[in-house]
């Protein structure tokens, strides 16, 4: 993150057309400080947060994020707000695809443990939170509205001055302010709390079935999964090419860069709560787990030029799943989900 947050402060600044000076730490009589409550086990060397030293939780602007999350005014016809294609109960995603600006289908992510990740989009194209969150609200194919809009009608609107004011030390509201309490909000996006983690991590046997607990060796054994959805995240925050297709239409990281060995590649997403967040991959190509472990069974390209290193076994032949072990997999993939936060209160729309 600190490598490249000079080149985000100057972006942010010239998105708004404003000093730096509007990203100041706030005052010590300003907001409370918040603290990201992380398991013990959760952070490692591999896993680390990462969390702007230009954009602190606070109390203030986590609730700020919170209420714009889901506000409605910031879509042009005021009707879309983030929520309604980050659904809590469905991991914070969406079944819908939204094209992209080529046309193509984009499966809309799910949202959680964003405090630890380092590039954003299926095609990683936003390097921080901050600088993601200006895409949806002008983008046409989601909020499709106007920032210098979006505002002016948050400045008029009887409680969002006060907000801004306890969050970032004035009533003045502009995009940036927006983009950094929105950021601040999904940072709180925390989910830790699986039957897998309570078995694992805390101890508790009973927590998982004979299956599921087969379904775990397997992932982490011969389906070679946890090379890429490595646990505590289960990602390993990088862009790759599974061999979906033999030749990729969406050509994913390789279209924003350019560069060939990039073609065809997309981040790894999160395996915990892969329940909820159906359909799958990138395009939503698949709408059942069964789908996708089947895919991994047997459908993987394993001649796609830049196929990830990490495929070797497949390119091998080595991952052969029977259709038991295939269930057993699935089964386990089930045991990620962490219906605390698909239910917290908390992270739902304000009052
Ligand atoms: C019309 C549906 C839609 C709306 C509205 C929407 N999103 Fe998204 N969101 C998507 C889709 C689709 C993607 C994946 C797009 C891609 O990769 O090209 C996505 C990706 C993201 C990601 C990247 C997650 C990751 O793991 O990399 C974040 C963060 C996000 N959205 C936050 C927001 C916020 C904040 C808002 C409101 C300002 C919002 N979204 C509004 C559909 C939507
Ligand atoms: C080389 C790294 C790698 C390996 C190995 C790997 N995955 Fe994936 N996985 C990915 C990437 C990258 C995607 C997204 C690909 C895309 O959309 O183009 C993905 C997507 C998925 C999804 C869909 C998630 C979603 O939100 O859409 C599931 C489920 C999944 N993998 C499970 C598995 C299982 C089970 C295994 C082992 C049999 C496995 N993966 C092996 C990298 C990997």
């Amino acid at each position: 993150m600190h490598r490249f947050a000079p080149a985000i402060l100057l972006l942010l600044a010239l998105a708004c057309g404003r000093s730096r000076s509007v990203v100041e730490q706030p005052a010590a009589t300003g907001p409370t400080p918040l603290q990201l409550v992380v398991p013990a086990w959760a952070q490692d060397t591999a896993h680390a947060l990462n969390l702007p030293y230009d954009n602190p939780l606070t109390v203030e602007g986590v609730a700020l994020g919170r209420k714009l999350f889901h506000e409605q005014a910031l879509s042009g016809t005021g009707t879309l707000s983030c929520a309604s294609c980050h659904r809590q109960e469905l991991a914070f995603s969406d079944p819908r695809n939204v094209p992209n600006e080529q046309g193509f289908p984009r499966n809309s992510m799910p949202l959680f443990n964003l405090a630890f990740a380092h590039y954003f989009f299926w095609d990683a194209r936003a390097l921080s939170l901050e600088l993601q969150a200006f895409e949806p609200v002008s983008a046409h194919q989601e909020m499709n509205s106007d920032w210098n809009a979006v505002c002016r009608n948050l400045q008029a609107h009887p409680e969002y001055p006060e907000l801004f004011r306890k969050a970032f030390g004035s009533t003045h509201i502009d995009s940036l302010r927006v983009a950094y309490a929105l950021a601040q909000f999904e940072r709180t996006l925390l989910s830790f709390n699986s039957r897998f983690d309570r078995w694992h991590y805390q101890g508790d046997a009973e927590a998982l079935s004979a299956q599921e607990i087969r379904g775990f060796k397997l992932f982490t054994g011969k389906g070679n999964c946890a090379d890429c959805h490595m646990p505590p995240l289960f990602t390993d925050h990088r862009v790759v090419n599974i061999g979906l297709d033999a030749e990729t239409v969406d050509k994913g990281l390789g279209a924003r860069s350019g560069v060939a060995w990039h073609m065809g590649r997309f981040k790894t997403p999160s395996a915990r709560n892969v329940a909820q967040s159906a359909p799958y991959m990138h395009d939503g190509r698949f709408g059942t787990l069964e789908e996708v472990v089947d895919f991994y069974a047997h459908g993987v390209h394993t001649a796609a030029t830049t196929l990830d290193a990490h495929m070797e076994p497949w390119v091998k032949g080595n991952v052969l799943l029977s259709a038991s072990e295939r269930a057993d997999l699935v089964a386990f993939l089930r045991s990620l989900s962490d219906p605390g936060f698909l239910a917290d209160p908390r992270l739902g729309a304000p009052e």
